[in-house]
């Protein structure tokens, strides 16, 4: 077993917190069943104690430790999907308390693909069903981790930093948080968009899957308008208005930063102060967090997008783009 491995999950079982990678972004961990280390994980982030946390378990085998009345189509979905980018909740068993779920009655699982990840939750697990809770490895409101990197950055190591341990697993492959799917009422429904889309979990169900939360009550932190957030203001524009933006922004004495379809990217390189260019919509859905993070800090007042044509695939990315750039001031 690797040293590193080890390591982690004996901080896990003696209540430390751990950030470990998961191919969507990297997490912070706790054993989700002891309460203590569940509540240092919200002080560590500085996240409402309403927010229910994600259970991450080694497989399918976990569900009936975690969960009850567990509908049928359950199995499909997680022999089509898991280990995988897609959360699924469903009603809860006595196991998931209320620190974790934030008092609701259903409970959020995830068995991620990251093969790092992936064995240690294995051994975490006993052979049990055990599990860590774990939101993304940033401070509330801020830009998602894709990188150990940009754990070390935000929340840090103590005693400086917040955490105990970063299991670095390198750069995450899917670049954005996982699907989450509520199994726990009459339909399937989507309460977070990601890699995997409405239309592949239908294709597997064979029936129709909602979009959105009924009413307010499950509180999902990626449902808040602005999140994900970059600290300066970030613009979504279409190709054809880019060039009247950018005059706009020289005027006012403002620099910018550009994400865009590489060849605009390459056209734009030299008047802006940093320019990123993407291939497709999945190409911009790997890298937008890390490119967040570093556009952030190359100096510019502003980061220009542009919006990535429509496409099956692209609600996840156009999703997180959207709240990256709610409630700024441009
Ligand atoms: O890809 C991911 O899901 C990443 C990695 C680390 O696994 N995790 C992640 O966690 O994005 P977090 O806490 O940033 O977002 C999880 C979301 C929260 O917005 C929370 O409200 C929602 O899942 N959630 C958790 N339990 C829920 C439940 N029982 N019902 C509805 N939503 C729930
Ligand atoms: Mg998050």
């Amino acid at each position: 077993m690797k040293k590193e491995l080890e390591k982690a999950v004996e901080v896990l079982k003696a209540g430390g917190l751990v950030a470990i990678p998961t191919e969507t972004v990297y997490g912070l961990a706790a054993d989700a069943e002891n309460e203590a280390a569940v509540k240092s994980i919200y002080a560590a982030k500085n996240r409402p104690a309403t927010h229910p946390l994600i259970v991450h378990v080694c497989g399918a085998d976990a569900i009936p430790y975690w969960t009850k009345d567990v509908p049928s189509d359950v199995k499909k979905l997680t022999d089509a999907f898991w280990p995988g980018p897609l959360t699924i909740v469903l009603k809860k068993s006595e196991r998931a308390k209320d620190f974790v779920t934030g008092g609701q009655d259903t409970v959020a699982l995830r068995c991620p693909s990251h093969p790092l990840t992936h064995e240690l939750l294995c051994l975490f697990d006993e052979g049990k069903g055990k599990g860590v809770a774990a939101p993304s490895a940033n401070t509330f409101g801020k830009i998602s981790p894709t990188t150990a990197q940009h754990v070390r950055d935000d929340l840090g190591v103590k005693p400086e930093g917040k955490t105990d341990y970063i299991l670095d697993g390198g750069e995450c492959t899917v670049g954005i948080e996982s699907t989450i799917l509520d199994m726990s009422g009459t339909e399937p429904r989507i309460l977070r968009e990601g890699e995997i889309t409405a239309e592949m979990i239908s294709k597997v169900l064979d029936k129709p899957v909602m979009h959105g939360a009924i009413g307010a009550s499950p509180r999902v932190s990626g449902s808040l308008k602005s999140h994900y957030a970059p600290e300066h203001a970030l613009k979504i524009v279409c190709a054809e208005d880019l060039a009247g933006e950018t005059q706009f922004a020289a005027r006012h004495f403002e620099t910018f930063a550009l994400i865009a379809p590489k060849a605009i990217a390459d056209r734009f390189a030299k008047v802006c102060v940093r320019a990123k260019g993407y291939t497709d919509a999945k190409d911009l859905q790997v890298h937008l967090y890390s490119w967040m993070h570093e556009l952030d800090k190359c100096g510019a007042d502003m980061i220009f997008v542009v919006e990535p044509e429509y496409s099956e695939t692209s609600a996840g990315v156009l999703d997180r783009l959207s709240r990256a750039a709610a409630d700024k001031k441009h």
